[in-house]
Order: C-alpha cells, then structure tokens, then sequence
C-alpha cells in the first residue's frame, strides 16, 4: 500500500515539476532592452526550466540550463543615434516618424531571423520549444517564431500599456482617450488631439493594411515558411500567425501609468526585472542617500535616451528645476556639466 502512495506522490511531483522549454527573443540592441529580456530568463530559470535566449548583449556569467545566441551585430543595424532624444524631438511629423520607427524596426526582426546561428537553430528539426516570448518592438515577425515551433506564443511590451499593446490581443481601444507610444499627446484630449489621434489609427489602420503586413508577410513566406514545412505542417497565413497570441505581459503598473480596461491575456508585470538579491550602493551615492534629510528623487531617461544629449535649452531648464526642489536630485547623466550651463541656471534659479 505504502509502496502504491509513494509510486502516486512520484508520479504526481514528476508530472507538477515538468521542466519547459522556453525561447526567449530580444533582439532590441541596448541594455535596458537587455535588461527586461533577463528578468523573463532569470525568472524561467529559476522555476527549473531550460532557456535559449536570442540577445545582443552577453550575459556574463550566465546561470546552468542557458544557452545564448548572440546577435550583438544588432548594435550595427540599429545605431545608436537613432535613438538620440534630439533626433528623436527633431522628427519631422508624427506620422512621418512613424514610418521611420516602425520600418526600422521591422527590419530589425527580420535581420535577427537571418543570422547564421538563428537560422541554424530554427533549420534544427531536432530543437523543440514549449513556448516562445519575444518583445514587442512594432513589428509582429517574431511570430513567426513561435508558428516554427508550434507552440503558444508571449508578447513583452516593454514599455505603458498603449492601443498597440492592447491591439495585439484585442480590437483597437478607442482613439478619444488612448494613444499610443509613438503618439506626441497624452489623454485627457483636446477635441483637436482627439481628432489627430483618430487621424493616425485610421493612417496607421491603412498603412499596416498596404504596407507592413505585406512587407512581413514577406519575410515571413521567405524565412519561417520552409521551416513550418521541413517539419511536415502546412503553413498557415501570415495574417492567422500573427494574431495568433496566446498572452501579452506588460512591463507596466496601473500605479505609474494610465489606467485601461484590459483583456484577460493582457498582464502587466512592471518590476519583474528588478534583482531579488539587493546589493549595496556605492559609497558615494550610500553617503548623498543617507545624508538627504528630504529624500532623494531619481532621474533617469534610462540607456538609450541619454541625458547628455538634451537640448541645451532643456539641460538648462531641467537644472533649474531640479535646483528648486527640497529633495537631493540624482540624474543619471553621461558627461560633465559644462560650468556656463550651470551658472546660467543657477543665475536664473535666483
Ligand atoms: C538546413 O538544413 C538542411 C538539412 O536539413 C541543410 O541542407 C541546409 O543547408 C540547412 N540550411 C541552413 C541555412 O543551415
Ligand atoms: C496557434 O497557436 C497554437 C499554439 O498556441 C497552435 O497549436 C496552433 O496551431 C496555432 N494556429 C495557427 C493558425 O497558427
């Protein structure tokens, strides 16, 4: 009898503590990027499963039951100027920047398809997947990942919840009091805003209709085809793949952003990434912390958007900003405060 039970608990605890295997593809060529991709693998590995994680950047000193595929020539297809904040403020106009982002960044996904070592990995009829996560940078190629191996599909969007976010799992949220990323407003609208927003679902809406559907489409037929077929299933259209998705998780928190009714497949996760092991500050900033009687603020425009390369005009009003608060300002900033910059703010804090 004994015997009986302790062959029912093995084979219940076998079955409960089945290893996955995931693939997890983040091909957006910068840290933060790098750094939201890892916080899905840590937390993968951490429950025991088995990770291949397609990445940019090498993570040194990678925990057992990892592998890595490096596509880290990514940073020499998306430079870095691209996302400079002045040429970003600089854009001509809000569709026209669309245009350029959303190209870009289809092909990006396609590029991170088509190096050696991917392709080797999904040439393999031998490699099984359990599930497939990409991040959702405007373009729904990596899909296709997820169609090669049969297997349920995750988005990450990396950044608020947005209409496009939303999108990807449902229909579009109504444009009177949503936007999305790559929108200059944010709601509550204006009557005028409300109606440029309806103006960019409705050229967004055509444009993907007659241009990037299409072109990923493509790509699609060219590089994840033939693989759906090497493993004897019919292909299904580009337009079932990429509607097929199974979850979305949203690096997001209703307590730091809007708040939109949600699907069911939708979960924000904001903070996943952040490491459960706390190592200390540095000493310096140990020191600015504890000696700031009326707290400390953080300012950070993150890896991409870097500090330095504000207008001057804004450097300038920030300083003067921050130089009027009570609590102690950390920015993140990435060169030396030219003096001129800071006597002319502090010339007009006074
Ligand atoms: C894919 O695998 C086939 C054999 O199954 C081989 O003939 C072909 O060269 C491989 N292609 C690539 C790109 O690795
Ligand atoms: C949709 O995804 C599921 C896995 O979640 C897969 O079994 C199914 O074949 C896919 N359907 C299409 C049309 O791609």
């Amino acid at each position: 009898m004994a015997l009986v039970l302790y062959l029912f608990l093995g084979l219940l605890l076998s079955s409960s503590c089945e290893a996955y295997k995931a693939l997890v593809v983040f091909g957006m060529p910068s840290n933060s990027h790098f750094n939201l991709g890892k916080g899905i693998v840590r937390n993968l590995l951490k429950d025991g499963n088995e990770v291949t994680f397609i990445t940019p950047v090498e993570w040194k000193n990678p925990p057992p039951n990892l592998r890595q595929i490096d596509v880290s020539n990514n940073f020499n297809v998306m430079p870095s100027y691209l996302l400079n904040i002045k040429h970003l403020m600089e854009a001509p106009t809000p569709t026209g920047h669309r245009k350029s982002v959303k190209t870009r960044l289809i092909n990006l996904a396609k590029t991170t398809m088509e190096y050696e070592n991917v392709q080797r990995l999904l040439n393999d009829t031998n490699e099984h997947f359990d599930v497939v996560i990409v991040e959702h940078m405007y373009s729904d190629l990596g899909a296709g990942y997820a169609a090669i191996f049969d297997c349920p599909l995750i988005w990450l969007s990396p950044v608020e919840v947005h209409s496009l976010s939303i999108g990807l799992v449902d229909v579009l949220p109504n444009p009177a009091y949503t936007s999305d990323v790559l929108s200059p407003y944010t709601p509550p609208f204006t009557f005028l805003e409300r109606l440029e927003e309806l103006w960019i679902r409705i050229y967004d809406t055509f444009y993907d209709y007659m241009v990037y559907e299409p072109m990923e489409a493509a790509e699609y037929e060219r590089l994840i085809v033939p693989q759906i077929e090497k493993r004897g299933r019919q292909a299904p259209p580009y337009s079932e793949v990429r509607n097929n998705v199974s979850l979305v998780l949203g690096n997001s928190h209703v307590s730091t952003g809007v708040s939109l009714a949600l699907p069911q497949n939708y979960k924000p996760i904001g903070g996943y990434h952040i490491d459960e092991e706390i190592k200390p500050l540095p000493e310096n900033l140990e020191k600015i912390m504890m000696n700031s009687k009326n707290g400390v603020i953080y300012f950070s425009m993150g890896s991409n958007l870097k500090g330095k390369d504000w207008p001057e005009q804004i450097k300038r009003d920030l300083l003067k900003l921050f130089g009027e608060l009570k609590q102690t300002v950390i920015w993140k900033f990435e060169e030396e405060l030219a003096n001129t910059l800071l006597e002319k703010a502090q010339s007009r804090a006074h």
